[in-house]
């Protein structure tokens, strides 16, 4: 069963004083297997963002479909089973990570004793254990990362969906988080993420789409599309160096 199923997804916005609409999703179709990663790439404002944004209703597409794990959406709670990373995210600097966690899981209608257990589990999987009580406003940018990632998790979600969540971390923040986007794929966790750092997505991502000019133009497994459209595959052993010097 497919965790996402987009049909036929078009929106457009009066982008100007002349209220001329302009098309920026164009009949999109996207397939996300259960339990796989999905790597959803395009360049700056292709309308990545935009169909997360439908996906999460934070927007009312023109048309099309979109369902979760079979089920087709249309009230808010149709989306309970969706943990979503924005990308910028706001927080509130004078809260410490185990209160920010403690206002996600009010706002996702969570007992306490449900926020209590999930925090713990959380803290740890992020990777901010021994930081749940200092402000948020003393966090570094990977640190706030984590944040918005643990807040992204707290309802236990079936399906993550991260927009661009390795913009602005450095290398061994950057192999933290794709250890962590493992880690629920391995829950039994499905995620889809947007990005258009290539290298983060080659390493792991089960299957790709590219979404050019509002259409989507190449969607599958990466193993398959890599082979038929890359002749000399890049060699990304400058990181692995990278990150040997620095943990000398
Ligand atoms: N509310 C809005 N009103 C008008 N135009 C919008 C609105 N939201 C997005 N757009 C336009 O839609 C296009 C796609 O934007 P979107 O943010 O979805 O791109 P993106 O693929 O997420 O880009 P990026 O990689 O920079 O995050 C852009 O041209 C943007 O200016
Ligand atoms: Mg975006």
């Amino acid at each position: 069963m497919n965790a996402l199923e987009i049909k036929a997804l078009s929106k457009s916005f009066r982008s100007n004083f002349l209220y001329k609409k302009t098309s920026i999703l164009k009949n999109v179709d996207i397939n996300v297997n259960k339990g796989s990663i999905y790597g959803f790439l395009g360049l700056n404002g292709a309308g990545k963002t935009t169909t997360i944004k439908c996906i999460l209703g934070l927007t009312r597409p023109d048309h099309g479909t979109i369902r979760l794990f079979g089920k087709e959406t249309g009230k808010a709670s149709d989306r309970a089973s969706i943990g979503f990373l924005p990308e910028s995210p706001y927080y509130y600097d004078y809260l410490n990570a185990k209160e920010t966690l403690a206002l996600s899981g009010k706002l996702s209608s969570l007992s306490n004793e449900k926020i209590k257990e999930r925090t713990a589990k959380i803290i740890s999987l992020v990777g901010l254990d021994g930081k749940e009580d200092l402000l948020l406003k003393k966090f570094s940018k990977g640190m706030l990362q984590r944040v918005g990632l643990a807040q992204a998790l707290i309802n236990d979600p079936d399906l993550i969906i991260l927009d661009e969540p390795f913009s602005g971390l450095d290398p061994i923040g950057r192999k933290e988080l794709r250890d962590i986007i493992l880690s629920l794929k391995a829950e039994g966790k499905t995620i889809f993420f947007s990005s258009h750092i290539l290298q983060d997505m080659e390493l792991i991502v089960d299957d790709i789409g590219i979404l050019m000019n509002g259409k989507i133009t190449k969607e599958g497994k990466l193993k398959d599309l890599v082979k038929k459209t890359i002749k000399h595959p890049v060699d990304y052993s400058l990181e692995d160096l990278f990150l040997k010097e620095i943990k000398k």
